[in-house]
């Protein structure tokens, strides 16, 4: 069966290299030098300043709110952040999981972000920040947002956990926001097999979230504030540094998958608008259906042929009962359409577009 996605593995003795001096120095974690020898590297690599490693890109959300202070109650009532529905359920679940209620606001029907009109209409007394999705790698309209926020005094948290590398008018699209987070899950275009990084834009919050990732601890004596534990490990940035080495080969065989998908498919499908001014990191190959019932029968006849598409993101987030129910329709309608094809480095992609063009797809 060929996988929607699959964990790049660099070789052996690539990561055997790091891995020998983790025997040698004994040192597991916290903050280790591996994990610090990554930081810098990400730094340098991603274009950015105050990067932060943490276990995953869940804990990278939550480290966020809680860095820039958006968990405190406000007037004795918990507090709101506006979202899209259009993601992950982490996007959602981890600001639920830290006492702050996400509400839903519709995406554009072309980009699938976040649609900037419809975040003011969202704002209460109670709205604390916003926290939308440059979602499979696509940028949101940072500057819409940016005004918005700034005008309605609210922070800004970007989950860009697909948005690895990806430039924004030439600079790092991770610099736009608070806050921006990654996931280095095993399924991303770079990964520690877990893992996530957060990237503030002001030092002192870098700081803070320092403390908050270690139970909150400041000294050999001294435990200052309520933390957590979110730290990275030492084997997970062995397996971070080994995959960086081979980023230009991953980047290089995602964007020819890529474009032979796009050669062709398009004009058969809906595929995503990207944002004019921002880079492609090539990490997901999400098509539109017309409708429900054609994805259906696509998906069954591509795993007749061993091949195993996946629905994301299925079902839009407001439909679970998990989370209040606002009526989103473009991302409800979106959400029971989209299906993501699989991309990986190493994906020989010939036979599966003939199997799309001459059989799966019609
Ligand atoms: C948009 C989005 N946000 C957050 C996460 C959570 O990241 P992690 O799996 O590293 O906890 C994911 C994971 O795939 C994601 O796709």
């Amino acid at each position: 069966m060929i996988p929607v996605t699959k964990p790049y593995l660099p070789s052996r003795e690539k990561l055997n290299k790091y891995i020998d001096g983790i025997y040698e120095r004994e040192w597991l974690t916290n903050n280790g030098p591996l994990v610090q020898e990554l930081t810098k590297r990400l730094e340098e690599y991603l274009g950015v300043e105050n990067l932060l490693l943490v276990s995953n890109g869940t804990l990278a959300l939550q480290i966020a709110y809680r860095a820039l202070g958006i968990h405190e109650p406000l007037n004795g009532k918990p507090v709101e952040a506006i979202t899209t529905p259009f993601t992950f359920v982490a996007t959602s679940s981890s600001l639920k999981w830290e006492g702050i209620e996400p509400v839903f606001a519709d995406i554009d029907p072309d980009t699938w972000c976040l649609d900037p009109k419809n975040i003011e209409p969202a704002i209460t007394a109670q709205t604390k920040a916003i926290v939308p999705v440059h979602v499979f790698g696509n940028a949101c309209d940072v500057e819409a947002i940016d005004q918005i926020a700034k005008e309605h005094d609210l922070k800004v948290i970007y989950d860009a956990a697909h948005a690895f590398g990806v430039k924004y008018k030439g600079e790092s699209l991770l610099k736009w926001g608070d806050a921006a987070t990654l996931s280095f899950h095993a399924t991303k275009v770079f990964h520690t097999i877990e893992g996530g990084a957060i990237v503030f834009k002001r030092k002192e919050d870098l700081e803070k979230a320092k403390r908050l990732i270690s139970f909150g601890i400041t000294g050999p004596d001294t435990i200052e504030e309520l933390g957590i534990n979110a730290k990275m490990n030492e084997f997970q940035a062995a397996m971070g540094l080994a995959v960086l080495d081979d980023m230009k080969f991953i980047n290089t065989a995602r964007e020819r998958v890529s474009k032979n998908y796009e050669a062709c498919l398009s004009g058969k499908f809906q595929f995503q608008l990207q944002h004019s001014e921002a880079s492609k990191n090539y990490a997901y190959i999400p098509i539109v259906f017309k409708s429900e019932e054609e994805l259906e029968a696509t998906v069954m006849r591509l795993r007749a042929l061993q091949i195993n598409p996946r629905r994301y993101f299925y079902p839009s987030l407001e439909q679970l009962n998990i989370f209040s129910d606002v009526k989103c329709p473009v991302s409800f309608s979106l959400a029971k359409r989209i299906l993501c094809l699989p991309i990986f480095a190493e994906l020989e992609p010939a036979s599966i577009i003939s199997a799309l063009c001459n059989e799966g797809c019609k």
